[in-house]
């Protein structure tokens, strides 16, 4: 599915496009265009030269044409460090000279955590093929794609996230970012003081790393969408390891944080899926309610009347239903121009109808979302005081990432372990797990993304703690 002529025609096009653009602009070689749920090579791309955008995520910012946002740049660091990771929008695995993964998901698996769930279906489709054949009365695996199980049947991996567990709430996330042309969306949250938790993948920051660091610089919390944006529970279990893990170090590199969280394509989770992504730190966080705004013309298949009435739907639930208990979270996308148009267009009469619009780990008062402590977030009261901003953060203008040490923690819960759905969708606020006997470092090359009177500078010596 993914491979086609475009992809082989854009990685025949990059050794031209390095040499082009020197050492300015764009995040890595191969670029490859993967449409959420559906599958296109961009064929505009490759008629665009490969110039320099911008050198560093303030400047990249100040750029308002969608196509100069979407031309793509080369940043000789990114570049660099590629080979560290698998091919952008290819399922990954862990590659065969990664030591260092290898030995985690060793642990990992020593570790006895892992239930004995085969794959099922197909990547594109985990309910294709053999999995059409799954129990889902019984519901063995907790999948969430059959049933919409949020609730484990197998011992030692905590619920899912699902809501966002303030009352009257909007809980604000988009999948699928970061998206090239995102700034004038960017520009609308910052003026209107709202931040969101934003689920990466991990191909998209690589491909866009200046616009990866904006959604740091800019105050959202930052999460992983996995590799490749496959059907989790249809791939093998080192696969499920390394979509995760690759998604996380490659946040790490670019942008200088390890996040504590992600969320599954398509919902599609079972008992395996979520105690890998546990061993890795990871809590799972789904949602209550879906704007299927990806679906969005032209680029997707439904008139924008259909969102704007699914919208509303969910906007309903401000004076239809009791909100008390716990808010709604929302599953909206950062996908493409027009689900991001979309949202603000939405916007106000979301405002208008909640209490508050709050991203998911502000509801849950955890205020350091990544294993990186310097970095503070606002509590949920500090937050709807309008305190939005974290601390820690570093300035858009000079932003540097090193990633000489990333550390994940393996075989620990990201969580303590709730049995009820009540506990668990409350969280805890607890600190993933930043004390374990299983952890790992790596180094990479040092990433540092400076505008100094035009001039990058690309330097191992170069670091500055974030
Ligand atoms: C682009 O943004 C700049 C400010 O950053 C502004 O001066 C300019 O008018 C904008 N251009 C368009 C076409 O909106
Ligand atoms: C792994 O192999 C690739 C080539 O397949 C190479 O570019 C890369 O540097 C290697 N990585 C390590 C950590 O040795
Ligand atoms: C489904 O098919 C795949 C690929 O043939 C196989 O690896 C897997 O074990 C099967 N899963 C189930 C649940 O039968
Ligand atoms: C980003 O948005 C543009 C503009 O809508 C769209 O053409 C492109 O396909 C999106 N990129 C990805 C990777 O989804
Ligand atoms: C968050 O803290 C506020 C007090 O500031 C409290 O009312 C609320 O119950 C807390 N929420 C959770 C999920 O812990
Ligand atoms: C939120 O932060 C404020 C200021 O630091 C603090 O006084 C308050 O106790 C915190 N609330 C919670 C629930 O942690
Ligand atoms: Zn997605």
């Amino acid at each position: 599915m993914q491979l086609n002529s475009f992809t082989l025609l854009l990685v025949a096009l990059v050794p031209a496009g390095q040499a082009l653009a020197g050492h300015m602009g764009k995040g890595i070689p191969g670029h490859h265009i993967q449409k959420h749920h559906h599958d296109l090579a961009t064929p505009s791309l490759l008629k665009r030269a490969p110039a320099a955008a911008a050198t560093n995520d303030a400047s990249f910012a100040n750029i308002n044409s969608t196509t100069a946002q979407c031309k793509p740049y080369y940043i000789e660091s990114v570049s660099a460090f590629s080979k560290e990771f698998p091919p952008v929008w290819e399922i990954a695995d862990i590659l065969p000279n990664d030591t260092e993964a290898q030995q985690i998901w060793q642990r990992i698996q020593a570790s006895g955590k892992i239930p004995d769930i085969a794959p099922r279906g197909l990547p594109t489709g985990s309910m294709q093929g053999n999995g059409s054949r799954y129990d889902a009365v019984a519901d063995p695996d907790c999948w969430w794609t059959a049933t919409k199980c949020t609730t484990p049947k197998h011992p030692g991996i905590p619920n899912d996230i699902v809501t966002c567990p303030e009352p009257h709430i909007w809980g604000i996330s988009f999948d699928d970012g970061p998206n090239c042309t995102h700034n004038a969306f960017y520009d609308f949250l910052k003026e209107n003081n709202q931040k969101a938790t934003m689920f990466y993948i991990g191909s998209n920051v690589m491909d866009w790393p200046l616009q990866a660091q904006r959604g740091l610089t800019d105050g959202h919390q930052l999460s992983a969408h996995t590799w490749s944006h496959r059907y989790l529970t249809a791939l093998t279990s080192s696969q499920i390891f390394a979509e995760l893990y690759y998604t996380v170090k490659v946040i790490k590199y670019v942008v200088g944080v390890t996040v504590t969280s992600y969320r599954p394509p398509y919902g599609d989770i079972d008992d395996r899926v979520r105690a890998i992504a546990n061993a890795l730190g990871l809590d799972t966080i789904i949602w209550t309610d879906d704007t299927n705004d990806w679906q969005i013309a032209p680029q997707g298949p439904s008139p924008t009347a259909v969102i704007d009435h699914n919208y509303g739907s969910i906007i309903a639930k401000a004076t239809s239903t009791p909100l008390d208990q716990a808010g709604i979270l929302v599953l909206t996308h950062e996908i493409n121009g027009e689900t991001m148009d979309e949202w603000m267009k939405e916007y106000p009469l979301v405002k208008n109808a909640f209490k508050h619009v709050v991203p998911i780990d502000t509801c849950r008062n955890k205020t350091q979302i990544y294993q990186e402590q310097q970095y503070v977030y606002p509590n949920f009261s500090q937050y709807i005081q309008g305190n939005t901003m974290p601390q820690g953060l570093p300035k858009a203008n000079a932003i540097k990432a090193k990633a000489a040490q990333y550390t994940i923690t393996a075989s620990q819960p990201s969580r303590p372990l709730t049995s009820t759905a009540a506990a668990s969708s409350k969280g805890t606020g607890s600190q993933a797990g930043s004390k374990s006997a299983a952890t790992a470092s790596f180094s990479s090359s040092t990433l540092v993304l400076v505008a100094v009177a035009a001039a990058v500078i690309v330097g191992s010596s170069v670091t500055l703690a974030l």
